[in-house]
């Protein structure tokens, strides 16, 4: 049993989707650090998570960002201040003198557990076009990866090649390698 502590149920539904059950929503908005590293972002806020839990249970974070290579990187780590703020067509007019522009979405996956605290990444490089599909969340409808937004796939689809199903996988496989650490997730 992991509990994944963050106020955005979409990002459970994904983990559930990769591995079971085992993953519980743990409701809980941590101070999010101010720092230009997703990696200590989610470590930063796991190991807070794991604290107000009560510390008998593995808990993990993820923080994530998209980075648009024209607009030098931005938004990024700041990626869901900028979606609140100027959102999906501020992006866009930004955006509107670049042919095709390119980004890449990353995320950070903190494990925390009475034992240690691991990190596991994932990254997925695409297109920003103009709004399509309606699944996901967040950035999905304007993020184009061969042919198809990340809003016109399932979340089966999504998973298997975006950058939270790719940290994903590297959680599940340390679980199942780790006899300590694995308690039940698959
Ligand atoms: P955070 O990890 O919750 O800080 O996410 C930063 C921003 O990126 C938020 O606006 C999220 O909605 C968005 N976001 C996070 N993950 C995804 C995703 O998988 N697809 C699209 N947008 C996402």
């Amino acid at each position: 049993m992991v509990l994944f502590a963050t106020t955005n149920a979409e990002k459970v539904r994904e983990a559930q989707a990769y591995l079971g059950p085992s993953v519980e929503h743990l409701d809980y908005d941590y101070i999010e650090l101010q720092s230009e590293s997703l990696s200590e972002i989610a470590t930063h806020g796991a190991n807070e998570a794991f604290h107000a839990a009560g510390g008998d249970r593995p808990v993990i974070t993820d923080d994530s960002g998209i980075f648009i290579d024209d607009l030098g990187g931005f938004p990024g780590p700041y990626s869901s201040y900028v979606y609140h703020t100027i959102g999906l067509s501020g992006i866009l007019t930004l955006l509107k003198k670049f042919d095709s522009p390119r980004a890449y979405f990353r995320t950070s996956i903190a494990y925390c557990s009475n034992e240690q605290i691991v990190v596991f990444e994932g990254s997925i490089k695409g297109t920003i076009v103009d709004p399509r599909g309606n699944e996901g969340f967040g950035y999905d409808p304007i993020f184009e990866y061969n042919g198809k937004t990340l809003a016109e796939m399932d979340i089966l689809e999504k998973n298997a090649i975006s950058h939270r199903g790719r940290a994903l996988a590297k959680l599940a496989s340390w679980l199942e390698n780790d006899p300590v650490e694995h308690r039940g997730v698959k």
